[in-house]
């Protein structure tokens, strides 16, 4: 899919569709779609009354396109919450997606008035993430050519950064897509060390990349991350990719992105029901998310003084698995009392994030679909991060609503710490279930002394069933709130009013 800006009338713009947003209070018509409608003859309004566009979200009615150049009109139902590019992401997906198997080579976007960069920014990646099929990593024989065919260009209208801003933005539409395929590949074709061979091709961007083998984790004393995957036949990696940016900074600013890598969580002894267990093999969405955000990076500010760490196991029963009721070191020195084996993401993620400070990271950030609470409590749409200093949450949050991903503050209620009192060891992993959420990040903060968030996407990195702007599975969540981070956080500290 080709994306390029034009400047041109809706109304005369040439392209086999045009899709048009169209919001609850649009109804009845007035202003800019009043304009268009006239152009069109009519042909808006009369589908709208004739009931073919109701207001559902998302919903989209597909309308002749009257007497305008383009054949058809795409009317997409938008939700006008937040900044636009959360808007504008969803708007765009839901376009390419409703378009996708109809062979359509040119595509116009008139996000209508008023949106900004990012907003166009967002619907490039919403655009690319609309045409993403997950049939496409190991579908052989099920889909025709036809149902293959997604829209060829994207004309964008009226884009207040012209034809370079869809062009970073294309890139880092790019890193989403590949970030998602990541996710969605099955355990037995990606597990650690598959996962390290990916990340060594960022070396062709530029990028330094390191995989620590368990001989040097040992060494290293990440008995934390050790144990849990000592139970699985493919062994565990810590692959950190460094940007060249990463050696050339300054002391106090470098930050490190840690993402919580479990190519497969069968829960180890604390074994996991069947039911949906094969949902399991996208445990690895977060380490998925921080390699892909280092290539979009890399490409777009080399500079950045970023690294992309990804603790890699697989998290399973057998007989050398670890049990609960085992105490591991960490690389910190304090030792952890496993009551869980499934509370495993927070056991690497310790070992990770402390490895990344003694690396010289100042500032931290690590994604993981770290609980179902978390899922539980905030469904698909909404990923829930917590922060230690505000202000550090602050710019995470700027991130993603700059780039139309919905992220929530939590509170990091250190008061919770005595619930994970163990007295076999400095902290146990897991408690009871009340504030289960907050405590799995009051047991992160164990590990780490730098400005940190923690970022939970258990309900957002993966949809259990499709969506008008996505199909189901992995979706790629947190690439671009981190690529943003990344590259705002190179420009350096902002002035604060
Ligand atoms: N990977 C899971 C969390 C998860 C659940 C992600 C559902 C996505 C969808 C995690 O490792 C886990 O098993 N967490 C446990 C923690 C508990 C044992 C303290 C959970 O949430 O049940
Ligand atoms: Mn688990
Ligand atoms: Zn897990």
């Amino acid at each position: 899919m080709r994306v390029r800006a034009e400047q041109s009338d809706p109304a005369s713009v040439q392209a086999d569709v045009l899709a048009v947003p169209i919001y609850k209070d649009d109804i009845p018509l007035s202003g800019d779609l009043a304009k268009l409608d006239a152009a069109a003859g009519g042909v808006i309004a009369e589908a709208i009354e004739w009931g073919e566009f109701n207001i559902l979200e998302h919903y989209t009615a597909l309308v002749d396109g009257g007497s305008l150049a383009v054949s058809r009109i795409l009317l997409v139902n938008g939700v006008r919450r937040g900044r636009g590019a959360w808007r504008a992401r969803r708007i765009a997906a839901t376009a390419t997606r409703r378009l996708q198997g109809h062979g359509v080579e040119r595509m116009a976007l008139w996000l209508r008035d008023g949106e900004d960069e990012d907003a166009f920014s967002a619907a490039v990646v919403g655009a690319r993430q609309g045409t993403y099929r997950p049939m496409d990593v190991y579908g052989r024989v099920r889909d025709t050519d036809a149902m293959k065919r997604s829209v060829g260009e994207i004309v964008f209208l009226d884009v207040p950064g012209g034809q370079q801003l869809l062009d970073r933005s294309d890139i880092l539409a790019d890193a989403v897509e590949w970030g998602r395929t990541l996710a969605n590949r099955a355990s037995n074709d990606l597990y650690p060390e598959k996962m390290a061979e990916v990340a060594r091709t960022l070396e062709e961007d530029g990028c330094s990349v390191a995989v620590l083998d368990p001989d040097e984790m040992r060494a290293l004393g990440m008995g934390s991350l050790l144990g849990v995957g000592q139970g699985a036949t493919h062994d565990p990696r810590l692959i950190a990719i460094k940007l060249p940016g990463w050696d050339k900074a300054s002391d106090d600013r470098r930050l490190a992105i840690v993402g919580k890598g479990v190519c497969f969580d069968s829960g180890g002894i604390s074994i996991k029901p069947a039911d949906r267990m094969e949902e399991m093999k996208h445990d690895k969405s977060g380490a998925a998310a921080v390699i892909a955000a280092a290539r979009a990076v890399a490409r777009l500010a080399p500079d950045t003084p970023l690294m992309a760490v990804a603790p890699m196991v697989e998290n399973m029963p057998g007989g050398n698995a670890q049990r609960p009721g085992d105490v591991v070191k960490a690389m910190n020195g304090r030792t952890v009392e496993v009551i869980n084996t499934d509370a495993e993401g927070r056991l690497i993620l310790a070992d990770a994030l402390h490895w990344a400070e003694t690396q010289g990271a100042t500032h931290l950030v690590d994604i993981a679909t770290l609980t179902g609470a978390c899922a539980v409590a905030f469904g698909e749409l909404i990923s829930a991060y917590f922060c230690k200093p505000r202000e550090w949450g602050t710019e995470i949050q700027a991130a993603a609503d700059a780039t139309g991903e919905w992220f929530w503050e939590m509170p990091l209620a250190t008061e919770y710490r005595p619930s994970l009192d163990t007295p076999h060891a400095d902290i146990k992993n897991s408690g009871t279930r009340d504030g289960s959420l907050i405590k799995s990040a009051i047991f992160l903060h164990e590990f780490v002394t730098k400005p940190w968030v923690h970022v939970d996407i258990a309900g957002t990195a993966y949809l259990t069933a499709d969506k008008a702007w996505s199909p189901k599975g992995c979706v790629g969540t947190g690439v671009t709130t981190l690529a943003r981070l990344a590259m705002d956080y190179a420009a350096g500290p902002k002035p604060r009013a």
